[in-house]
């Protein structure tokens, strides 16, 4: 049995209770999912800026009712302060993802991200100091390491941030830091790699990849590939994710107050993933006939991004248990029933 394996018999034998902001989100939806499968009571909040109420139902669909029952829901934003200590009122441990995701959304209007990721994270984290919570996780991100040039990425090494998402997500990790040394105030920040799933928005101008050109490629419209293909990602499927907040949030102190890599540390080119994509699909009996279309690249971008996760290994017992071509198989049938 490994650290996930032992730590969720744990908790289903000595449930707790959890805060998930951003609980409407794809992240979210799929903590709540996971946690509510083992027993535990959930409040989750959310302000729908990016998430759905149908998120939320497609859950209550896939847990029991006596399971669904332990799920209080909070309609509301983390940029007020009285909304962030309500939630936090009898809270075991905080699972803080809500904030405005999307380089791109970032570059076109700087202020509003800088509201939810920064005003709203430091709400959320005052609020779970002051209601004295036994951890605080939170959704940090691989924009971090901005124009560090070294490959793998490894938590210590960060460059300058290259996009104001990337600016809220270090702050973030700024008053973390300060929040521990300061306060003795337990929190963990997980700087996720293109994560992808069940669930992930395929709509909008900011959609993230996967499911844009798969939601593209059922529909038979064109994939657009931003510059030559071989900008690289290493693409983090769901459960790998969920496993890793898990774990963080039950880890021991000494394993606390630190940031960690949530990935595979595997490097995935664009031109790679197309293909990834085009085959699950014929897995699933749907011909792609058509090529992709190359196009300038995006402002903000980094080239290359690989994680070394060797630390979640070592210190969290992370073992993830999807590779990247498993996580677009297991998805696709969501993708499919969701299309159009
Ligand atoms: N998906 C990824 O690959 C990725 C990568 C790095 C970091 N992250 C971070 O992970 C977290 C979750 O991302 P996601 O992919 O699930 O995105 P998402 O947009 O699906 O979820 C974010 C949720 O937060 C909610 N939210 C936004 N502003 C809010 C506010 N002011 N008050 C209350 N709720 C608010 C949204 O309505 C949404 O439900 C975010 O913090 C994001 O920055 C995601």
């Amino acid at each position: 049995m490994n650290k996930y394996e032992q730590i969720c018999q744990e908790l289903k034998a000595q449930p707790k209770t959890w805060l998930i902001t951003g609980v409407a989100g794809f992240i979210g939806s799929n903590l709540l999912e996971a946690l509510l499968k083992l027993d535990q009571r959930v409040v989750g909040l959310d302000n729908f800026a990016t998430g759905y109420q149908k998120n939320l139902e497609e859950v209550k669909l896939l847990v029991s009712s006596k399971q669904w029952q332990a799920f209080t829901f909070v309609e509301g934003d983390i940029r007020d302060v009285n909304t962030c200590s309500q939630v936090c009122d009898g809270v075991d441990y905080v699972l803080h993802q809500a904030a405005l995701g999307s380089v791109p959304r970032s570059l076109a209007d700087p202020i509003t991200s800088n509201a939810a990721n920064v005003t709203g994270f430091l709400n959320m984290l005052e609020a779970a100091k002051q209601a004295n919570v036994a951890s605080f996780t939170y959704a940090a991100s691989s924009s971090t390491y901005g124009d560090h040039p070294a490959l793998p990425k490894v938590e210590e090494n960060i460059g300058s941030p290259l996009s104001p998402y990337a600016v809220t997500k270090y702050v973030n990790e700024l008053y973390s830091n300060v929040y521990a040394r300061a306060y003795d105030f337990n929190c963990i920040g997980l700087r996720y790699f293109n994560v992808f799933g069940r669930r992930q928005d395929p709509d909008g101008a900011y959609a993230a990849v996967i499911p844009k050109w798969t939601a593209a490629m059922i529909k038979g419209d064109t994939v657009f590939i931003n510059g030559d293909g071989e900008t690289s990602r290493d693409f983090c499927y769901i459960d790998n994710t969920v496993q890793m907040n898990i774990l963080a949030a039950t880890a021991p102190a000494e394993a606390k107050n630190a940031v960690y890599n949530v990935a595979l540390g595997d490097r995935t080119t664009l031109n790679e993933l197309y293909a990834s994509i085009k085959h699950a699909l014929l897995d699933n009996s749907v011909q792609i006939a058509t090529e992709p279309e190359y196009r300038d690249f995006r402002a903000g971008d980094v080239r290359h991004s690989q994680a070394d996760v060797s630390k979640a290994k070592s210190a969290l017992g992370y073992d993830p248990s999807h590779r990247i071509q498993q996580g677009i198989l297991e998805a696709m049938p969501w993708y499919l029933a969701h299309s159009g």
